[in-house]
């Protein structure tokens, strides 16, 4: 199997990893998702990973505190779901460094972008904890903003919808995926794939986002090697 690109960034929303019990941390849906990206590191690709904390804590709708404060919680939490996955990966033989936006060295590195694609470069996965490192900014932004910084190709987006509809399509049966779509568009039309500031970053810098379900971990493998799933906004 041929890679269809040669770095990737992986946004990981923190549900993902809680399985069946939708918060926390379920750690064989966690070593299953590590399964599906030391796939994609054997096939070459280079690989970063945003991951998020709503599993935990929810910064922006826990409405009774000081946001600021409430979003560095959810940096913390982001940092738990980061050594899940490193330790993962660990156990898989994957080689793997986590980077921290907000620095704790005593539990990770400090996040350098050099060092960052010197580890990719030479075969390591890079997990990038506490989101932008600044509140009032979603994981999603992070993934942007990391993304730009170590010149990514695409940003995988993997979520447990396969792709971006019209509507809902658990409310609504009728609901249409959509094959492609450009950023304008989501932001004209206020479609859920990712907050405004996300994708006017993407925009403003060429990265397109691959949106698709990761309740089947092959789909990482899939869209690695450049199947048409999900829906690519671009
Ligand atoms: P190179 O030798 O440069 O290829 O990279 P390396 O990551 O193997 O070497 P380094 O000596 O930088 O790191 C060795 C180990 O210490 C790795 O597991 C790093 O993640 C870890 N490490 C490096 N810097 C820090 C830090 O500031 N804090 C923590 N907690 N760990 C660090």
């Amino acid at each position: 199997m041929k890679p269809a690109y040669k770095r990737i960034l992986i946004k990981l929303s923190g549900e993902a990893l809680a399985g069946e019990q939708k918060s926390g941390l379920d750690f064989d849906t966690v070593l299953k998702i590590c399964a599906s990206v030391k796939k994609c590191a054997e096939i070459g690709l280079e690989i970063g990973i945003v991951v998020g904390g709503g599993n935990f804590w929810r910064g922006r709708t826990s409405g009774k505190m000081d946001r600021t404060r409430a979003d560095h919680m959810g940096m913390l939490a982001t940092v738990i779901n980061s050594l899940a996955l490193s330790d993962a990966l660990e156990q898989l033989g994957v080689p793997v460094r986590v980077q921290t936006g907000i620095t704790m060295s005593e539990i990770a590195e400090p996040y350098i972008r050099n060092k960052a694609v010197r580890h990719m470069e030479k075969g390591r996965v890079v997990v990038f904890g506490c989101g932008t490192g600044n509140p009032f900014f979603s994981t999603d932004t992070a993934a942007a903003l990391r993304a730009a910084e170590i010149d990514a190709d695409i940003i995988f987006k993997a979520t447990n919808v396969d792709g971006v509809y019209d509507c809902d399509p658990k409310k609504n049966s009728n609901a249409v995926k959509f094959e492609t779509l450009t950023f304008l568009d989501v932001l004209n039309n206020g479609l859920q794939v990712m907050d405004s500031t996300a994708a006017s970053l993407c925009m403003d810098n060429n990265i397109p986002i691959l949106v698709f379900d990761l309740s089947d971990p092959d789909n990482l493998i899939r869209a690695a090697v450049g199947e048409k799933i999900g829906t690519l906004v671009k």
